[in-house]
């Protein structure tokens, strides 16, 4: 385990965990506006090692000006059980050695609910930055991550207004609970003017840029969860449906490592036409950020793409029966598509006859998320 500071300031130190690739452009404003905003809140960074390939994680840092973690855990891969416990393992000695004012998580991936019950059982502050956000699918690993995590942190800072009511629901008490909007916004805003243009995406992996010139655009993909991509008939019906649609839009399909090894695994690389749908491995912030901004749309199964389409005005077909992410639905431009042949090609078709989703950015979404998670923060943690 390396560790490279130590802590020592006036008010504490607030410890910001990181674990998997959404964890990054979460904690990166939160840290800018700390510096900025709270001086007096000496932040460390710690970084579990749930992601660890340069694709998943390093170049997401210096992506997104994130500091080198002061801690990195190492914990890897390995099953739900191994992974939790290793960070939890690893994390409490940190603890013991910094003991924080606070530990402000993020997002709903393993390291969050681990380092939040390692710390909330040392009588150690937690603030959960995305909380209330519920699916109501217990199948999802994140989906209890979620509701555990929120039900022990101490402050949690909310992006929509019905995270709210879910919390409420769950007997959490009103005043633990803080509407400040989306810290991943506040990503996308500051990084937009630095997006990597789509032609130079695909030029550096060595793949035609003229697909980006067919008549209707081009679409992106991502698939990664396990009710997805785990199983070889489901995953084969999703890789069928997607040949479907790239034989009237080519898509750009942004691999994750636990697609890419199934696809491999199952057999199922001859369904992919290289003509039509360019594969390519998993992105840099600002590599996807120039792919999603310029698509004509998004086909996808990750929370954080429902977000970042919706404010940026990008139809997105979700390929998932539910979505902890409402307003994107209510207000922007998601859609629930499922699994369902009929109704992804019905969506796509619809937007390539222009009757796509135009939806609004929702309130709080403005970029400014993180300075007010540091006022309060800076707050919260005055000594009494
Ligand atoms: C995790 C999060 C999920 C998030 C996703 C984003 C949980 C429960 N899941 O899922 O919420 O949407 O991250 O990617 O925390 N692997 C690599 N290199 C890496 C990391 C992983 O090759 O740097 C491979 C390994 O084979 C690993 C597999 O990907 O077993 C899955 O990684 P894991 O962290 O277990 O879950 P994700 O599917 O990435």
């Amino acid at each position: 385990m390396k560790q490279q500071s130590s802590a020592g300031a006036a008010m504490g130190s607030v410890m910001c965990v990181v674990g998997a690739r959404p964890n990054f452009m979460k904690m990166a404003p939160i840290l800018r506006a700390l510096a900025s905003t709270a001086p007096a809140l000496q932040a460390l960074l710690v970084h579990t090692g749930q992601h660890y390939d340069p694709g998943m994680s390093g170049r997401l840092f210096e992506d997104l000006g994130l500091p080198r973690p002061d801690i990195n855990l190492e914990v890897g891969s390995g099953s739900h059980a191994v992974q939790t416990a290793e960070v939890m393992r690893k994390f409490e000695p940190v603890l013991d050695t910094h003991r924080p004012a606070c530990v402000v998580v993020v997002g709903d991936v393993n390291s969050t609910l681990a380092c939040t019950l390692v710390a909330v059982k040392k009588n150690i502050r937690v603030a959960h930055v995305e909380a209330g956000l519920r699916s109501f699918d217990r199948m999802m690993p994140e989906e209890i991550n979620r509701v555990l995590t929120d039900q022990v942190a101490d402050r949690l800072y909310t992006t929509e207004r019905s995270a709210a009511e879910n919390l409420q629901r769950e007997g959490v008490a009103a005043e633990r609970v803080f509407f400040v909007g989306n810290v991943m916004i506040d990503s996308l805003m500051s990084n937009r003017a630095h997006a990597h243009s789509a032609a130079d995406t695909l030029k550096a992996y060595g793949s035609d840029p003229a697909i980006l010139k067919h008549r209707y655009g081009y679409g992106v993909v991502t698939l990664h969860r396990p009710s997805n991509v785990d199983d070889a008939e489901t995953l084969s019906a999703l890789l069928g449906v997607l040949a479907e649609v790239a034989s009237q839009l080519p898509l750009i399909f942004a691999l994750h490592p636990r697609t890419r090894s199934n696809i491999d695994r199952f057999g199922l690389a001859q369904l992919i036409d290289p003509a039509r749908m360019v594969m390519l491995p998993p992105q840099g912030y600002l590599e996807m950020l120039g792919l999603v901004s310029q698509a004509t749309l998004v086909l996808t199964d990750s929370g954080g793409l429902q977000e970042e389409t919706t404010a940026l005005g990008v139809p997105c077909l979700t390929l998932r029966e539910s979505t902890e992410r409402p307003i994107t639905i209510e207000q922007g431009t998601n859609t629930l598509v499922g699994k369902d042949r009929a109704s992804i090609l019905q969506c796509v078709a619809d937007i390539l006859q222009g009757r796509g989703k135009r939806g609004r950015v929702p309130e709080l979404w403005d970029g400014h998320a993180a300075q007010r998670i540091a006022v309060d923060l800076l707050q919260w943690l005055q000594p009494r």
